[in-house]
């Protein structure tokens, strides 16, 4: 079977981590057809669209799509492209484990949090107006509708997975009748799963409360804002922001991409850990039904991870990001020649 996926490269450090990603994901054996799109700057360049068309059509078509960061400019410019992307495919759901590799030296060494964000209303609904000259009105979205969804997602996800406990992540103390609103919608889903244990807290003591010890949490639901700082702060205890993966949900597709923007401090310069595309490639490949490669390219990439020389620059190694893909490239192709035998030992 030939898997066919939307590849969006993105800007920045995005096509040297795509790259070694696609080369990695072809090296399992598994087929894919890449119909592969710019966006952003580059895309207007182009084709005069930031997000063009045919791009809107390939993920209408294949119903999946991998996504490297894109730049958005800072305080005008274009709007968010991910963002858009996010609220067009109703990708209402944005799911970021994060979880340790072994061999990766960090304060917490056993970090296993998800962390589940409403991806399509917020503050991030992009509905800002000047009211009058030096005042400006920036609107936060807040339905049942919405929070109801993220709300089902989370609790069925943690049923499913025999995760134990969930806390609403809010500032209802301040915003009491968004975050008011939320929290709602939360406690009720709560009540149809007893055996998950139910808990709230406010964002700013989470922040602290993770800081001095994330292992209190299981999973986290909350809105758009709070998801995106929060889960900055969570690649922090696992390595940084090359290690952590996301898939962005919806009833109809799926696009998987990196929590990391576009790196323009590292970009071109083949340094960028491809670690965290690779394991939203991962999440990709799972819900494409491909269990055994995504086997694969796990144990691979944890066998690389234990020689430094081989890691990348931000985690103290010397290779760059096509060198980390060969690494992990070379680490599959020796599993496939080692005896079933020998490979299980070591599983
Ligand atoms: P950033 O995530 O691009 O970079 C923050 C720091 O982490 C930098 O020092 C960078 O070198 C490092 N870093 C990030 N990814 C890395 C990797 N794979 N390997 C090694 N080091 C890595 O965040 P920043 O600088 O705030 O944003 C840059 C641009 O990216 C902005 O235009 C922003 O809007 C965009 N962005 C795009 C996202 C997306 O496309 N999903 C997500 C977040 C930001």
């Amino acid at each position: 079977m030939v898997h066919k996926v939307t590849l969006i490269p993105g800007d920045g450090i995005g096509p040297e981590v795509s790259k070694a990603t696609v080369r990695i994901l072809e090296a399992t054996g598994v087929k894919f057809e890449w119909e592969t799109f710019a966006v952003g700057a580059e895309a207007f360049e182009k084709s005069g669209e930031y997000i063009p068309k045919e791009l809107i059509e390939s993920i209408e078509r294949t119903r999946v799509g991998l996504k490297g960061p894109v730049t958005t400019p800072v305080g005008g410019g274009f709007p968010s492209i991910n963002v858009a992307l996010r609220k067009k495919f109703d990708l209402y759901a944005n799911f970021r484990p994060i979880r340790n590799l072994p061999h990766i030296p960090t304060r917490y060494p056993d970090v296993d949090l998800i962390i589940v964000r409403e991806n399509t209303e917020g503050l991030y609904s992009g509905l800002e107006h000047e009211v009058v000259p030096g005042v400006v009105e920036s609107l936060k979205i807040i339905t049942e509708k919405a929070s109801t969804k993220i709300a089902k997602f989370a609790f069925a996800y943690a049923h499913k997975n025999q995760r134990k406990k969930i806390h609403a992540i809010h500032k209802a103390n301040i915003m009491k009748l968004s975050d008011g609103l939320f929290l709602r919608c939360c406690r009720s889903v709560a009540n149809d799963f007893p055996e998950i244990t139910y808990g709230e807290h406010i964002v700013d003591n989470t922040c602290m409360q993770l800081v001095m010890n994330p292992y209190q949490y299981d999973m986290l639901v909350m809105e758009n804002l709070y998801g995106d700082i929060i889960s900055d702060l969570c690649a922090a205890f696992v390595g940084g922001l090359g290690f952590v993966p996301s898939a962005n949900l919806g009833d109809e597709c799926a696009i998987f991409e990196a929590v990391h923007g576009s790196a323009p401090d590292i970009a071109g310069k083949n340094l960028a850990n491809p670690t965290a595309l690779l394991r939203s490639a991962l999440l990709m490949v799972r819900h494409l039904g491909e269990h055994e490669a995504s086997t694969k390219i796990r144990n691979a990439l944890e066998r690389v991870y234990r020689h430094p020389e081989k890691l990348t620059k931000d985690v103290g190694g010397k290779a760059g990001t096509s060198e980390f893909a060969d690494a992990v490239i070379e680490e599959m192709e020796k599993a496939d020649v080692q005896p079933a035998a020998v490979q299980s030992s070591r599983a």
